[in-house]
């Protein structure tokens, strides 16, 4: 059985259309309800829905074999998995934003309210610049709104949720699309179903180019 940790959500029902054409199908999935494992013996596939932020865990400990991050979480906690492909999908970028007309302050910290705390240090110390990192669970955006913070570092994806709070972007991070990824041990022992999906979705994403 082949045990994978799909990202619950929009981009967890995409990434399932293209394993299902990978040849791992599994109908019941599709049906509405509040289940968060489905499994179809007859081809060896397992899904897990998780949290999108924790799929990297399951992967990590094994207890899914692979499984679809987005690279901000890669990069944000550095799991000790395998990357095995960009589908190509998800496609967003970690971006500092800050109000409308924004001038940095040399000579003073830089306040920086994120999810993303790893990325943003590593971000400002390549550049040498101080910050005071002020870590948030979401609605980022709020926080230089009310003075919290000077900048955010989070994802824009269409770019409606800072255009909406009057932010701007003032520069990209990094590029962001979501991954498969491997448990290390698994893709060694179960390498057969793990490379036969990698070549179908790298054969899809090349459709879509
Ligand atoms: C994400 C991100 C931004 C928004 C960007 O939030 O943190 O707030 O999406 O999308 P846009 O550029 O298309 O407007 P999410 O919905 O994941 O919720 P969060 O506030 O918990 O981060």
């Amino acid at each position: 059985m082949l045990n994978v940790a799909l990202p619950k959500g929009r981009l967890g029902e995409k990434v399932y259309a293209m394993f299902e054409k990978a040849g791992f199908p599994c109908p019941s999935i599709r049906e509405n309800n509040r289940k968060l494992i489905f499994e179809n013996p007859d081809c060896g596939v397992r899904y897990f829905w998780v949290k999108p932020s924790d799929v990297a865990i399951y992967v990590e400990r094994g207890a899914a074999d692979i499984g679809v991050a987005g690279k901000d979480i890669l990069l944000e906690y550095a799991p000790d998995v395998y990357e095995l492909f960009d589908l190509k999908t998800g496609v967003c970028r970690m971006a500092v934003a800050a109000p409308e007309g924004f001038r940095d302050d040399t000579r003073r910290a830089l306040k920086v309210a994120t999810k993303f705390t790893n990325i943003a240090r590593a971000h400002y110390a390549a550049r040498g610049r101080d910050i005071d990192i002020i870590h948030l669970n979401g609605s980022i955006e709020i926080a230089p709104i009310l003075g919290l913070s000077d900048v955010i570092v989070d994802i824009v994806e269409t770019g409606t949720t800072l255009k909406e709070n009057h932010l701007e972007v003032v520069e990209t991070v990094v590029p962001i699309s979501a991954r498969l990824i491997a448990n290390k041990a698994s893709f060694k022992f179960k390498n057969e179903p793990i490379e036969a999906i990698v070549k179908s979705l790298a054969s899809q994403t090349e459709e879509t180019v």
